[in-house]
């Protein structure tokens, strides 16, 4: 087990992604600011390296990684991209889309980061010290949220340190994220599949394609058929305390978060209230989900209730996570 290391944290800028390039070479843990979440990143060739990015996170290694690239070309050499994911990359690449894709015959990516599968998500990020990251080291780069497997994704860099100091090598430091829930994953098959909605939303993909994009078979713990996204477990961005969705009244001892202007009876009870946006803002809301579930919970409350926030766009994004939130917690 990799604890005890000394956790090195360095603020974004120039030394800061020479050192991550070289940490990183060296099979070394690398936490870095994308535009969705802070991710872990490991050099994506490196099985050792790898095996202790899972170790880290304390993360099951049949979930697997998404590789990080430049750029559409680097993509090219480690997935077969068709015509319609080369619509998608065109379209949303630098940017909070994933594609799960064939890998090519060489590709160099382990198989350990594939968990064996035949198929591998990538994505070009846009935040620009994460580019300067992948432009440095020269290769895929995998990377999951920097977060302890099953807790909420960190969106700055001291909800990295809280999970996982002394269990990676550095922390790149790059302020807090802009767009604050995951990337959106697409499975590139026959009919695109949506395996995840994130931070690019449904119908912005699906204006592109000019199609819908078919569901994932429905329940995700099913796991009687190849799962198709291994790492949607219905419990998953977890906080410790109690989620109890769809609040229409606050009980005695809760925390609020609410969404918007309105209020709910019992609101003057609530041990605390954060708004994810007073001006039903979704991607203000989905920029502050993860951030304030974290400091809800650590409040210690009875339960954390949650206004209903309205579906479209970003939203489906966010009930995604607030529904695996409270999952086993009800
Ligand atoms: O925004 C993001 O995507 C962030 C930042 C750091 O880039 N990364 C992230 O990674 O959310 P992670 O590991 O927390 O989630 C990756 C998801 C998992 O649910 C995993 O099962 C799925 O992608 N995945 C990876 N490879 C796959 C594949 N070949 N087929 C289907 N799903 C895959
Ligand atoms: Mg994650």
């Amino acid at each position: 087990m990799n604890v005890g290391l000394k956790t090195q944290i360095l603020p974004a800028g120039e030394a800061a992604v020479a050192a991550a390039a070289r940490c990183l070479a060296q099979g070394g843990l690398v936490a870095f600011p994308t535009e969705t979440v802070y991710g872990l990143g490991a050099d994506a060739a490196n099985a050792a390296a790898i095996a202790r990015l899972y170790q880290a996170k304390g993360r099951p290694s049949f979930n697997p990684l998404i590789a990080h690239v430049s750029d559409l070309r680097a993509g090219m050499r480690i997935a077969r991209f068709d015509a319609q994911a080369i619509t998608l990359a065109n379209a949303f690449w630098p940017g909070p889309l994933t594609l799960v894709l064939p890998k090519t015959k060489d590709c160099a990516v382990a198989d350990l980061a594939t968990a064996g599968l035949d198929t591998i998500a990538i994505r070009v990020p846009a935040h620009p010290v994460a580019r300067e990251i992948l432009r440095a080291f020269g290769g895929p780069v995998v990377a999951p949220s920097a977060n302890l497997s099953g807790h909420v994704s960190p969106t700055t860099a001291a909800h990295v340190q809280s999970d996982l100091a002394g269990r990676i090598d550095l922390i790149v430091d790059g302020g807090a994220v802009a767009v604050g829930v995951e990337s959106t994953i697409v499975g590139c098959f026959d009919a695109p599949m949506l395996l995840r909605p994130g931070g690019v939303p449904r119908g912005e993909i699906e204006r592109v394609l000019g199609r819908t994009l078919v569901q994932p078979p429905d329940d995700p713990n099913d796991d009687s058929a190849q799962p198709l996204a291994p790492g949607m477990l219905a419990s998953h961005y977890a906080p410790r305390t109690k989620v109890r969705l769809n609040a229409n009244r606050i009980e005695a001892g809760e925390a609020l978060l609410a969404f918007g202007s309105g209020t709910v009876p019992g609101v003057d009870t609530a041990t605390t209230v954060m708004n994810l946006s007073a001006h039903s803002d979704l991607a203000e809301a989905a920029a502050n989900l993860f951030g304030y579930l974290r400091a809800l919970d650590a409040r210690g409350a009875r339960a954390i209730a949650v206004m209903p926030v309205p579906h479209h766009g970003l939203g489906e994004a966010i009930n995604d996570r607030l529904r695996r939130a409270a999952v086993g917690r009800e």
